[in-house]
């Protein structure tokens, strides 16, 4: 039987339809509101804001609870391959030996990238953040690759999105290097290669080691969906327009970059370096969080829907130590990065807004760990965030979803007369 709720005013009732979720979350349907009473929601940054039906990914921010097609995180990451995660969001299920076969040999085959696009590379600046260029080279692929709306056509492009990725973020690496760019292997599997294209040199032959093999293949899963954050619903929103799959992905990859987003990653360890060259004072830069007139946010702090933990911080955390332990790494901001945890997690400040460190707290350390880069962490993000991306865009297309277009309340200058040049004062 239909619910509804009311909404009283002036005299009038307005009847909202209730909308109820899988795991019994409640929404009302205001689609209507406007067109019986004239008014709008308010809803700045989206922060209760259902924009859309989604089947792909559960996230319950006060329980700590994230699902990819009602797998638990902690399952998936323990127990598959990113592969199969992409394959499980991209197309609803976890595929059969079979399939996921046929599916790693078509991405394996597809990881050439056009040698013209090799080319573009030398045109951008040694300085280039590889964000901007891997964005940048994403939305090229649909120059090299036309976009298609028929399913053969989208899948072969899903596909070819998957498998260039890793080359066109390694490329982008490479090129910041100045050094030459290594060709993919198609011999490796997907973590393997992608470490393979970044740290193989002319000169010597590279293996990678299988414990960052591994803490690869457990980063990449646990940040392949998270439902509709900002890159995922900008993803939408784009395609949307009915723009085609590589443009609406790179559109993503630019809201990623943020620092409020993926970026973040970056931030912490530029963050533990300054409290480092500081004097490693930790204290002090906890007391700068809690001052309000400071600007200065501990990053990796905090999230918009979790409230209580990240479930992807506890595996990762526990994928962290590993990788230090087994690795033998000692470095001095990794224990920067400790001491700060312990005293965020004590402090009223913190606990009293609920703010734990993030994924991103520790993701960064772990890419410190295994030699990626800091100005290549966002680019890591954005490799596992791929098939998500693909999957809510894949998911709006096929749902028919109608161009993104919210409303606004205008506050600017009341209707007000040209005045020419001259005569103003
Ligand atoms: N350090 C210090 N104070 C913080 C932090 C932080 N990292 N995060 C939030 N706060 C404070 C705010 O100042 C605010 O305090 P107030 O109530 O006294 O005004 C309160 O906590 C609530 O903060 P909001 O900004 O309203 O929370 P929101 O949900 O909008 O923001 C966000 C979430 C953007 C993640 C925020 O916590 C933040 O900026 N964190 C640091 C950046 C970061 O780590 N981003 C990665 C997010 S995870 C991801 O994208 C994968």
């Amino acid at each position: 039987m239909s619910k509804f709720a009311e909404l009283h005013y002036e005299g009038k009732v307005y009847q909202l339809p209730v909308v109820e979720g899988t795991e019994k979350e409640l929404a009302l349907d205001i689609s209507k509101l406007r067109d019986e009473s004239g008014f709008i929601t308010l809803d700045i940054g989206y922060k209760n804001t259902g924009a859309t039906k989604s089947a792909v990914t559960f996230l319950d921010g006060e329980q700590g609870i994230l699902r990819y097609r009602g797998y638990p995180i902690e399952q998936l990451a323990e127990h598959a391959s990113f592969l199969e995660v992409a394959y499980l969001l991209i197309y609803g299920e976890l595929p059969t030996q079979a399939q996921l076969a046929t599916f790693e040999r078509e991405i394996t085959i597809h990881t050439l990238v056009h040698e013209d696009i090799r080319k573009i590379y030398d045109g951008f600046p040694a300085s280039a953040h590889p964000m901007a260029v891997l964005a940048s080279l994403t939305c090229a692929l649909s120059t090299f690759y036309p976009e298609s709306r028929t399913t053969e056509g989208t899948n072969l492009n899903i596909i070819r999105l998957l498998a260039k990725m890793p080359t066109l973020a390694a490329w982008s690496y490479k090129n910041e290097m100045g050094h030459p760019l290594n060709y993919p292997n198609n011999a490796l599997d997907y973590c393997s290669n992608f470490l393979h294209m970044m740290f193989a040199y002319p000169t010597e032959t590279y293996t990678a080691d299988p414990v960052v093999v591994d803490a690869l293949n457990k980063l990449l899963i646990l940040h392949a969906d998270h439902e509709q954050n900002c890159s995922a619903s900008t993803v939408r929103m784009v395609g949307s327009s009915q723009v085609g799959l590589f443009a609406s992905v790179a559109a993503g990859i630019n809201a990623l970059w943020g620092p409020l987003h993926g970026g973040a990653n970056q931030e912490v360890i530029e963050m533990l370096e300054r409290i480092k060259a500081d004097g490693g004072n930790v204290k002090k830069y906890v007391d700068m969080a809690k001052d309000k007139n400071s600007n200065f946010r501990l990053m990796g702090f905090g999230h918009r829907v979790y409230k209580n933990f990240d479930p992807r911080a506890r595996i990762i955390k526990a994928a962290c130590d590993n990788v230090l332990n087994k690795l033998g790494i000692n470095d001095p901001t990794l224990e920067i990065a400790k001491e700060l945890e312990e005293h965020a997690l004590k402090d009223d400040y913190f606990v009293s807004r609920k703010l734990y460190p993030n994924v991103d707290f520790y993701s960064g350390i772990i890419y410190r760990a295994i030699g990626i880069p800091t100005e290549m962490f966002t680019v890591m993000f954005a490799l596992g965030r791929l098939p998500g991306w693909i999957a809510q865009w894949k998911e709006m297309t096929a749902n028919k979803e109608p161009i993104g277009r919210p409303r606004q309340i205008y506050i600017g200058a009341p209707e007000r007369n040209y005045v020419p040049v001259s005569e103003r004062k």
